[in-house]
């Protein structure tokens, strides 16, 4: 019987935190550190990458001795570094980041979209990676030079880590695929893609399986190996145990998002604004694709709520006692920051749509509960029609403990929604890999209690159709 134990870094979007399984899949997390959002402009958000590596250090450092490591990290975010002093050039910037919006419209202009999306997958938009990387070549000085001499380094945010705590310059295919840089169908960073975003390919890091060799940290002269690297979306959906063509997860953070999965074969999305991604590659093996769906907005809208003064305490989210908001009259499009999948409408806008003088403050909260579910909704809704899921939706974080939500989302789609008891799901699923990184693959022996909301009534899809009128509502609303 093993009795290793595992780390999972999840260095995400707000803070970094980390966690040790056993070999049955009990967890402890002796830390947690959050860190600054840097908003210099309206629409950017950028971290310090030096204090965020500073926080993956104090929290391996407070942690006990482990066989292995696995980083999952917040994805489409990037870093510009020099090569030899391995300085970063600037801040982080983060993928909620707006800066590149023109840049990414005059391309749409040009009629580059087809082309993008047919090789990375992607739609053109200011989430993904290349845009950003090319704003930081064209602003800031000198960055150029150093891409021209071969000194830039450039990626997202695990090959930095990487190449400081290891010293290995590289990312994983996963990763790769969230950059628009990368070619789902040959696996390579795509000369033309580069070109076209104006990033050099010199530059880039080499591609790795998600498990195996990422070299190791020195831990007060205890050497841990890092055994696996994933976006933590993905280390999500592998802990939610999706492996099979069909399985798929939803996390509510501050977007939600969404993944199914569709085995060995990359699905045709044309015209459905879901968008093909490379889950994990294991070693000698095809990489496992899937589906990727965001919503924008899920804690960030409940987080502008209770900014503006509408709610107090998030128990009050808890418990309604009249019909739906939404069988009222009453509808939110939490577009707060655009419309992202199926639209991919960054000039779409928030819309409260009924609003009569009975409305009170607790209907605008239930109906701001179901805009994000609706919208949800929509993502699994397409999900299913394109490569049909199973008959459950895995879910976690900050609104998986909500039942009212889970309810209303649960009869939407008339699937089950099963959210985990254990809520360390994108940690498990990164120490998970970490685990396989080591070249074991018998499974933690975990299992673990769920709970499960059932659809309660029948279908809602009058619902769903009545609020593809809202949401054109909420659209070109910003210019
Ligand atoms: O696509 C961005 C996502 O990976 C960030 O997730 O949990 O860091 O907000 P999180």
């Amino acid at each position: 019987m093993l009795n290793q134990r595992y780390a999972a870094i999840d260095q995400g979007t707000t803070g970094t935190r980390i966690v040790v399984f056993d070999e049955n899949g009990r967890s402890h997390s002796p830390m947690s550190i959050p860190h600054k959002q840097i908003t210099l402009n309206s629409g950017w958000v950028e971290h310090d990458p030096e204090e965020i590596l500073a926080n993956i250090m104090k929290c391996l450092s407070g942690c006990e001795v482990v066989d292995a490591l696995g980083i999952c990290h917040q994805g489409e975010s990037i870093v510009a570094w020099h090569a030899d002093s391995k300085k970063p050039l600037y801040n982080a910037i983060i993928w909620q980041d707006m800066r590149t919006e023109k840049r990414i419209q005059h391309m749409k202009d040009q009629g580059l979209e087809p082309l993008v999306q047919q090789k990375s997958g992607l739609p053109l938009d200011p989430y993904f990676s290349a845009s950003k990387m090319n704003w930081i070549i064209e602003n800031i000085v000198g960055v150029k030079q150093l891409a021209d001499k071969g000194k830039l380094r450039i990626g997202t945010m695990d090959a930095f880590f990487l190449d400081r705590l290891c010293g290995t310059y590289c990312t994983d295919y996963n990763a790769a695929s969230r950059t628009s840089l990368f070619n789902i169908h040959t696996l390579t960073w795509d000369p033309e893609l580069c070109e076209i975003f104006g990033v050099p390919i010199h530059c880039l890091p080499e591609i790795r399986d998600t498990v195996g060799d990422f070299g190791s940290i020195n831990l007060d002269g205890h050497i841990t190996p890092v055994t696996a690297v994933i976006v933590d979306q993905f280390a999500g959906t592998y802990g939610h145990g999706c492996r099979n063509q069909g399985d798929a997860k939803v996390t509510f953070g501050t977007g939600a998002f969404l993944q199914s999965l569709t085995g060995t074969t990359i699905a045709e999305t044309k015209g459905s604004g879901l968008l093909p991604t490379l889950c994990w590659k294991f070693p000698g093996q095809e990489p496992i694709f899937g589906l990727d769906g965001g919503v924008y907005n899920a804690a960030s809208a409940i987080n502008w709520v209770k900014k503006i003064g509408l709610l107090d305490d998030f128990d009050e989210l808890s418990d309604f006692s009249k019909d739906s908001a939404i069988s009222r009259g009453l509808a939110f499009v939490p577009a707060l920051s655009g419309l992202a999948c199926p639209y991919w409408d960054r000039s779409a806008a928030g819309v409260w749509a009924g609003l009569s003088l009975d409305i009170e403050r607790k209907d605008l909260l239930q109906s701001v509960l179901e805009g994000i579910a609706v919208r949800s909704a929509e993502v699994i809704l397409a999900m299913d029609k394109l490569s049909p899921l199973g008959d459950a939706i895995s879910v976690d974080g900050g609104l998986s403990s909500n039942q009212y939500f889970k309810q209303f989302l649960a009869n939407l789609i008339q699937k089950n929604i099963v959210a985990p008891a254990n809520r360390e799901v994108t940690a498990l699923g990164a120490a998970m890999l970490a685990r396989k990184g080591l070249g074991i693959e018998r499974p933690i022996s975990f299992k673990q209690d769920a709970q499960i909301t059932k659809p309660n009534r029948s279908s809602m899809s009058g619902v769903m159709e009545k609020y593809q009128d809202i949401i054109a509502r909420s659209r070109n609303l910003r210019s």
